[in-house]
């Protein structure tokens, strides 16, 4: 709501693959403050796995949970924030980042998909053909991690400390 400005130091959004946890852990290390991974507060809150979620209760029941979980870490953490793949879908939650740092890291269909790897923990790229799935998320995400970021930082063939240096010298 209108008036709510954004608490979070740091917002990290990108594609799953992109190391958002990685690089969240350690650049929240570096700054001295905690982070926030609302993937994680959604399965506390919900004590249940986000898998289990996807698969009983579908993907748009999945997205309202992660809409209130997003909106509150934005607006009530005061450090680094790292968001669940697909959050920015939600334009509610494009709106709560408004006036936030928000970091995109960027990845190449490539890489996202080596690092993303055979693991089931993604229920979106489980199936008969994870490739094809990850190219059509990003063309309908790439436009929507652009339009909530304030900064972006490619993050091929870059090691994570790497890229929490990139990060820090363009805030
Ligand atoms: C999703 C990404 C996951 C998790 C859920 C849905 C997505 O988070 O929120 O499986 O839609 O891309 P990561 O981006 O941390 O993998």
């Amino acid at each position: 709501p209108a008036g709510d400005s954004p608490r979070a130091r740091i917002v990290l959004v990108g594609p799953p693959g992109s190391g958002k946890s990685t690089i969240g852990r350690k650049l929240a290390r570096e700054l001295g403050v905690e982070l926030f991974d609302t993937d994680a507060g959604i399965e506390a809150e919900t004590g249940r796995g986000i898998p289990e979620i996807f698969a009983t209760d579908g993907e748009p029941a999945f997205r309202r949970i992660e809409e209130d979980v997003v909106r509150r870490a934005v607006l009530e953490h005061d450090g680094v924030v790292s968001l669940g793949g697909g959050s920015v879908l939600s334009a509610r939650t494009r709106e709560v980042l408004r006036g936030a740092t928000v970091v995109y890291l960027e990845i190449s269909v490539g890489e996202g998909l080596r690092r993303t790897g055979s693991s089931n923990a993604r229920p979106l790229l489980n199936g008969t053909d994870p490739a094809a799935k990850y190219r059509e998320l990003m063309r309908i995400r790439r436009p929507l991690y652009r339009e909530v970021a304030t900064v972006r930082v490619r993050t091929d063939g870059r090691s994570p400390g790497r890229v929490v240096r990139m990060i820090l010298a363009k805030l």
